[in-house]
């Protein structure tokens, strides 16, 4: 039975002391997403489960063993997203997105969901921040998209991924690509798992990115899409090879990329690390020219990529990054008796309007238990209102780090802090800025 207070395995809790680590991942994301001209989507946790079968491929491991699915009051078939491409293109295509100025470049920082077997770096709620461009077909597209990559690693001091570049062709190359991969698995083919057998008709290429070990085993030195690319493809990639190139992004030629979702054309990629284990990929992406046409719209060419939050956030961890301090309380104003204690609100409200972090005690604690909480917040600040304090106007306020005292009168009590506070990063007492800006 369900423990109430255990959280579903393969999920976890985001506490307050890491969130602020998290705030800045995202926006440090979006803000170098912006650079490149992307604006944020938001789209449904959930969708009708035809659109991940249509888009990410009914012969999928996500689709055919990871999905959380589940029939509403409605008795309409709905999934838990487990990625955020094929949302977006339903998105972009219902509120006629396409039909507007090209290209349309659009991001997202999302929750996703699949039914996988728990591991570090593999989790079953998982959180991905990833963008989409629909409209260039040139493999200039292809190549800023990962310099995009390479701005945010920089961004966020994210050392040690290595990109692994290849190309996975066209619907019109894979077919001749498909019979020698069929030929080749045929031989193999009692050394597959069951669900394996019936995708090699299909989708022999599913049969590359199966997580069984035996599977893996068997399609040891399988054909490789890259020897079958048609000319336009090949000449696709060397474009592609060649702006990487000039733009000095590193890369290895990984002809075993083929990405686990069925969406993809031609050029496919992964940032892999060496350092946080076997689910090493905290980027995949790639161009996927098919899917718009295969939802519905008119043909439009169209790219992207996604990267695990939790991964990339081990990498950063892993690398040595630096995440900036969480900002601390400014001032905690204690006090005693009913007067003191309005006073203290009163004064509370007009700093937080200023932009300070200010509290008083509503616990109704002696005035040395407030101070003990004033300590465990790491307050910067500390003041004590009592009758005294009220009836000669002024009050002593404590600097929390060095023990100096300064007293000040109520008046203008919010720019007298204001200039405490400033005075204090100036003098090199207080490491960082006060919130106010
Ligand atoms: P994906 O490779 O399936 O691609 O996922 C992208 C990233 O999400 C992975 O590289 C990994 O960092 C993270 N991820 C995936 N599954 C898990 C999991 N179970 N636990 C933790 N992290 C995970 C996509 O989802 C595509 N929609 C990317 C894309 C966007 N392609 C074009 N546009």
């Amino acid at each position: 039975m369900a423990v109430l207070t255990n959280a579903p395995r393969g999920t976890q809790d985001l506490l307050p002391a890491q969130s602020g680590r998290w705030q800045y991942v995202e926006n440090a994301l979006l803000r170098t997403a912006e650079l490149f001209g992307f604006h944020e989507i938001r789209t449904p946790v959930f969708e009708h489960t035809e659109l991940f079968q249509r888009s990410v491929g009914d012969t999928t491991d996500v689709v055919q063993k990871e999905m959380y699915t589940f029939e509403d009051k409605g008795r309409r078939s709905i999934t838990l997203r487990p990625e955020g491409t094929a949302g977006v293109v339903r998105a972009a295509l219902q509120n006629g997105l396409l039909g507007g100025a090209l290209p349309l470049r659009c991001c997202y920082v999302i929750p996703c969901f699949r039914y996988e077997k728990p591991q570090a770096g593999r989790l079953r709620e998982f959180h991905q921040f990833g963008v989409e461009v629909f409209g260039p077909s040139s493999f200039d597209a292809d190549a800023e998209l990962i310099s995009l990559c390479y701005e945010i690693c920089g961004a966020l001091e994210l050392k040690g991924l290595k990109l692994h570049l290849n190309s996975i062709g066209c619907k019109e190359c894979r077919q001749r690509y498909y019979e020698a991969l069929r030929a080749f698995l045929r031989e193999r083919e009692s050394g597959l798992c069951d669900t394996c057998k019936s995708r090699m008709a299909k989708n022999p290429m599913r049969v590359l990115d199966c997580k069984s070990p035996e599977c893996q085993q068997a399609v040891k030195g399988a054909p490789v899409m890259l020897d079958y690319l048609c000319e336009d493809c090949a000449a696709h990639f060397e474009g592609l090879k060649r702006r990487l190139s000039l733009l000095h992004i590193d890369y290895v030629i990984d002809p075993r990329i083929v990405r686990g979702l069925d969406y993809y054309t031609r050029t496919v990629f992964e940032f892999v690390s060496e350092t946080i284990g076997a689910q090493g990929t905290v980027i995949g992406g790639g161009r996927y020219d098919g899917l718009v046409q295969e939802l519905g719209g008119a043909p439009t060419p169209a790219l992207g990529f996604a990267m695990g939050l939790e991964r990339l956030l081990m990498q950063m961890e892993a690398s040595g990054a630096e995440f900036p301090e969480a900002n601390r309380c400014d001032l905690y104003i204690a006090s005693t008796g009913e007067a003191a204690q309005q006073k203290a609100l009163e004064l509370c409200t007009a700093l937080r309007q200023e932009g300070f972090i200010a509290e008083c005690d509503c616990m109704g604690r002696s005035v040395k238990a407030q101070m003990k909480y004033a300590g465990k917040l790491g307050a910067r600040y500390s003041a004590v209102l009592g009758d005294n304090e009220l009836q000669s106007g002024g009050c002593t306020v404590k600097n929390m780090d060095d023990g100096s005292e300064h007293t000040l009168s109520l008046d203008g009590f919010t720019d007298s802090i204001y200039r405490l506070l400033l005075e204090g990063v100036y003098n090199g007492i207080i490491d960082a800025e006060p919130a106010i800006k």
